[in-house]
């Protein structure tokens, strides 16, 4: 579809009524459209009916920051397992189910998907992208898109573009050569404009040299003039530097407000003549059509059909948006992202050879359910794996121990028994007006949480730059001894344990990033001979005097928080299988900040090396978003990856560890054998905050073919418990490249007895080309479900573009005459059938 037809397809309200609109509408109010308001609400324009707009984060789920306390909503895998499923159907209906819940909420723009891409294993936000390949993210993400805004909430593709790491995030300047923008960095960004996307948010960083919000070139140039582009370009949180430029650049809506570059000071650039007013116009016609598309601006008398809004909720009550058929799509979604990396075949677990289980390591009572940062939801509680498993074997002794610790900081004070000033379970907070918490306070509440983000939620009447606030609980100890008590936060900020001051920062300066200092790792207290039974009181105090978003968390790790290998091995000793649930937590996979390595955290190896050595019925599963070393993976019975699954991880880990569902997923990344083997490691910039993509197009497994490396576990790569066979392959090309398609037959035919997955994967190699070019790249794929003794053709089609490079000396894409080969198979190293395709 052309992107005029595409966007009139597009378009609830026509085009002369938008007109109308606009010219009713002062400069100001135009400009004020542009403009956050506070934190999570866009302005609106009273005189023509429109209400500030709501925007949410996202990308698995509803976040809850201005939900009343207590609200929760479905937590789905993250990104990296739905990139696992390899099923666009499927990522649709994950999609969707989100969008119903943001529609209920009221949110007009959900922040997501992620479509970066897994470039280094080290990348914090890793666990929310699609994975390595450009293909599979901008399919997958396609997919998203129209589900989320099959619910008549505008999808919010992010971070346009080349965001693949946090260090220094609102600093860094990726250099990106031409042809890799295009052909890899760019691809999933147009993708989601070919899917209708009706807004998108620009980086924090830089590219060759300019911030992404202003970034004339990539917004004006490309995502708006040449791909035709009808949407809304929004900034990520603080990331709007000047007023004329961004707009210029199109740029349509600063957030967070309120306002810095827009709304009255682009109003006055306006007036001055610095921004011409038919800039302004484009910029509010954007709005509006979006407002009208997500059901905020009415469209009167135009008897369009929008998707029907389900019934909204009571703001006042607290909301509770998940319910069972949530729980099941999560639980099913879940089963088909998780990859079988090996398999001796001791799964699935037959449970009639098991009488004693252990449920060994420190994920498998304490899991990732998510990721750390903006992703991160309010989710009903989630099912451990040790929850999931006793529920699924209840004849069987289940026995656990965590092994090891893996906290990055200091774990919550929450996990220890802690009561608020007023003795429930919890601690207090309590705000007052200006800068010292003395006096009577201004207002205080119960919270469940000894982390506090401070900025959408502070009690009415009170200002962000003019606050002080303290958090407080009794803390009684479990047992005698050393415990270590810090605080992390910026900015003035002081702790006291008991009246005595542990850290005392009370005058440090405001942060000037305060994007990255939320995220920052610093911890700031000492250790404390505390005594089993005997209250302690907590306390941690900060000041704001910036309008910025603050940061307030206390930790404590008491003794028993040790690691405890022996008791460990001992109990994996004893059983007659062992389940070892390793990983990261959300400190380790989060926003703001990257790893320093591709290790699991504390002594997880040695714990996963002395357990198999003690039981061969060792299996484990690791729970991690990312790329993570597996140096024992050849020493183990089998290994499942499990991904940041969402709320249902033990249900659907126990339904795959036990046959009820196949293990679905393959991978979207490449694990190497070595760290040095990873084309792109190391996410710390360097002279001039220079990032180089030196890597270039050859990211992921395009690297590693290239090079001759041979990965631990190749992208692509899964096993299932069914067999699947691939018997032929036929290509009818007649018309490429005169814009006709190739087209693909793929027959399959399942030659086991269990119902089964396979995802067909067909990968392009260019064997005459003039340029150097991947050995090969992903160009399509299909997820397929088959019977017992089913057979089906799947159908593929591949277009000019599958076959082009990018000719940077102004060739634009480029395809050259010459033999490809088509390979199809089931992951990027196991090629099962060959086509060869000859273009004049
Ligand atoms: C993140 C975005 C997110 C926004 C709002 C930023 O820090 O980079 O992904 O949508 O905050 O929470």
């Amino acid at each position: 579809m052309k992107p005029a037809e595409r966007s009139a397809a597009n378009s609830p309200i026509s085009s002369e009524r938008l007109d109308e609109l606009i010219a009713g509408l002062s400069i100001e109010e135009k400009a004020g459209l542009m403009a956050g308001i506070d934190a999570w609400h866009a302005g609106g324009a009273p005189s023509i009916g429109l209400e500030p707009t709501v925007t949410l984060d996202g990308p698995n789920g509803v976040r809850g920051m201005t939900f009343p306390a207590g609200s929760t909503a479905t937590c789905t895998p993250c990104g990296t397992a739905l990139g696992a499923t390899w099923d666009v159907d499927l990522v649709t209906e994950v999609a969707a189910r989100i969008g119903l819940e943001a529609k209920r909420a009221g949110v007009h723009y959900m922040l997501g998907p992620v479509l970066n891409l897994v470039r280094s294993p080290l990348g914090g936000r890793d666990f929310e992208a699609y994975g390595e390949d450009p293909v599979l993210a901008a399919v997958l993400g396609a997919a998203y898109i129209e589900g989320m805004q099959s619910a008549g909430v505008a999808a919010t593709p992010k971070h346009y573009v080349a965001n693949e790491s946090e260090m220094h995030r609102t600093t860094v300047d990726c250099r990106v050569d031409e042809r890799t923008l295009r052909e890899v960095y760019l691809t999933p960004f147009e993708a989601a404009v070919n899917a209708g996307a009706w807004s998108m948010m620009a980086a924090y960083n830089r590219v060759n040299g300019i911030h992404c919000s202003n970034h004339g070139p990539l917004v004006a140039g490309i995502l708006k003039g040449e791909w035709a582009w009808d949407g809304v370009l929004m900034s990520d949180w603080e990331a709007t530097h000047n007023t004329v430029a961004a707009s210029v650049a199109g740029l349509d809506l600063e957030m967070p407000g309120p306002p810095r570059f827009f709304g009255p000071a682009l109003a006055e650039a306006v007036r001055r003549g610095d921004v011409s007013e038919a800039v302004l116009d484009d910029h509010a016609r954007r709005l509006l059509l979006l407002a009208a598309r997500v059901g905020a601006l009415a469209v009167a008398g135009e008897g369009v059909a929008r998707p029907t809004a389900a019934e909204k909720l009571d703001p006042a009550q607290p909301w509770h948006l998940s319910d069972p058929d949530a729980a099941a799509l999560v639980r099913r979604a879940a089963a088909e992202s998780f990859v079988l990396l090996t398999n001796d075949g001791t799964l699935p677990l037959l449970p009639a050879v098991i009488r004693k289980l252990a449920v060994i390591g420190p994920n498998a009572a304490q899991p990732c359910a998510q990721g750390g940062g903006a992703a991160h939801i309010p989710a009903p509680p989630t099912v451990t794996p040790l929850d999931g498993l006793r529920a699924a074997l209840p004849g069987v002794e289940i026995i656990h121990e965590p092994g090891c610790r893996i906290d990055r900081f200091l774990p919550p004070l929450t996990a220890m028994e802690v009561r608020d000033m007023d003795g429930k379970p919890g601690l207090t907070v309590e705000f007052w007006r200006g800068q010292e918490p003395a006096g009577q306070p201004y207002a205080g509440w119960h919270v469940d949480s000894s982390e506090m983000h401070l900025f959408a939620d502070l009690p009415q009447g009170l200002v962000q730059d003019d606050f002080s606030v303290r958090l407080s609980g009794w803390v009684t100890p479990a047992e005698s001894g050393p415990h270590e008590i810090a605080l992390r936060g910026f900015g003035g900020r002081r702790l006291k344990v008991d009246g005595v001051p542990a850290a005392d920062l009370w005058n440090a300066p405001p942060a000037t990033d305060v994007p990255t200092a939320l995220f920052e790792g610093r911890q700031d207290g000492g250790t404390f001979e505390l005594q089993a039974g005997k209250p302690v009181l907590i306390e941690a105090e900060l000041h704001s005097a910036v309008n910025a978003a603050c940061l307030l968390a206390i930790g404590c790790r008491s003794p028993q928080q040790a690691d405890r290998l022996e008791q460990a091995v001992a109990a994996a000793a004893s059983a007659d299988a062992v389940i070892v649930v390793v990983g990261n937590d959300e400190a380790w996979e989060s926003e703001g900040r990257d790893r320093s390595t591709v290790t699991l955290p504390g002594r997880q190896n040695e714990l996963v090396e002395r357990v198999a050595a003690t039981n061969p019925r060792t299996i484990v599963v690791v729970n991690a978003g990312c790329p993570m070393d597996l140096p024992w993976a050849d020493r183990v019975a089998a290994v499942l990856y499990a991904w940041l699954p969402g709320q249902e991880f033990g249900n659907a880990l126990a339904d795959v560890l036990l046959g009820k569902s196949e293990p679905g997923g393959r991978l979207p990344f490449t694990i190497a054998a070595r760290e040095s083997d990873y084309p792109a490691l190391s996410t710390t910039p360097g002279e001039q905050e220079q990032l180089v993509y030196a890597e270039g197009v050859n990211l992921g497994y395009r690297h590693f073919d290239a090079a001759g490396i041979e990965p631990r576990f190749c992208f692509g790569h899964g096993l299932g418990y069914a067999r699947i066979e691939f018997e032929s392959l036929e290509v009818a090309a007649d018309g490429l490249p005169e814009g006709d398609s190739a087209q693909l037959k793929v027959r399959l035919r399942n030659v086991g007895s269990r119902a089964g997955k396979q995802v067909v994967q067909v990968y392009v190699a260019d064997l005459e080309s003039s340029v150097p070019r991947p050995p090969r790249e992903l160009k399509g794929f299909a997820a397929v479900h088959l019977a017992p003794g089913e057979s089906t053709d799947v159908f593929l089609a591949l277009e000019d573009r599958d076959l082009a490079y990018w000719d940077g000396d102004g060739g634009g894409w480029r395809i050259e005459p010459g033999r490809f080969e088509i390979q199809v198979g089931a992951s990027s190293r196991d090629i099962r059938l060959r086509a060869a395709l000859d273009l004049e």
